[in-house]
């Protein structure tokens, strides 16, 4: 893949306190983190968060093609990262048992999952079509993203109404 291409992680960790530092809501917050990693990335095709809704991930804010709405826990790379709390950074999806198609053109994911208060509240899922698109500099960098994510929304509270989350 183009490994010439390194994103620069601290300037977007930057970017997102500056866009969700003053802004309480968690929907918006969220359109616009993956609204500005997915511009800041290069070759990926698709970039999302699913959100924990009882015991299956619900499709959230993305960027891409429509994809699949319902994902149990367990399945499919997003449904197993969110299982074992842990990144899964696959060279290959077509070599990960059950992974979930949604866009043909994807040949390799990351999936890094999403807490608040060390629980589960969702997963952050980027797709790209090349295969090995992410390196383990990527990996830490879009970890770092997701724990400044985190601290914007334990910071504010969920939709009101959405009582099985404290997540939108
Ligand atoms: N490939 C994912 C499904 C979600 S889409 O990539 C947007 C999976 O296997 O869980």
């Amino acid at each position: 893949m183009n490994a010439e291409v390194q994103v620069d992680f601290d300037l977007l960790d930057q970017q997102l306190r500056a866009l969700t530092g003053s802004e309480t809501d968690q929907l918006a917050n969220s359109a616009n983190f993956v609204a500005m990693l997915y511009d800041a990335m290069p070759d990926i095709n698709w970039l999302g968060i699913y959100v924990l809704r009882g015991d299956e991930l619900v499709l959230g804010p993305f960027q891409g093609k429509p994809a699949c709405v319902h994902i149990p826990l367990g399945q499919g790379v997003c449904g197993q990262a969110a299982q074992q709390l842990k990144t899964l950074r696959i060279d290959d999806v077509h070599d990960f048992d059950g992974h979930i198609a949604c866009d043909i053109a994807s040949n390799s994911e990351i999936v890094v999952p999403l807490l608040l208060d060390g629980q589960l509240v969702g997963v952050l899922d980027i797709d790209s079509p090349s295969k090995k698109r992410f390196s383990k500099r990527d990996q830490s960098g879009i970890e770092k993203l997701c724990r400044t994510f985190e601290q914007s929304v334990a910071q504010e509270s969920g939709l009101p109404g959405n009582s099985d989350s404290r997540f939108i």
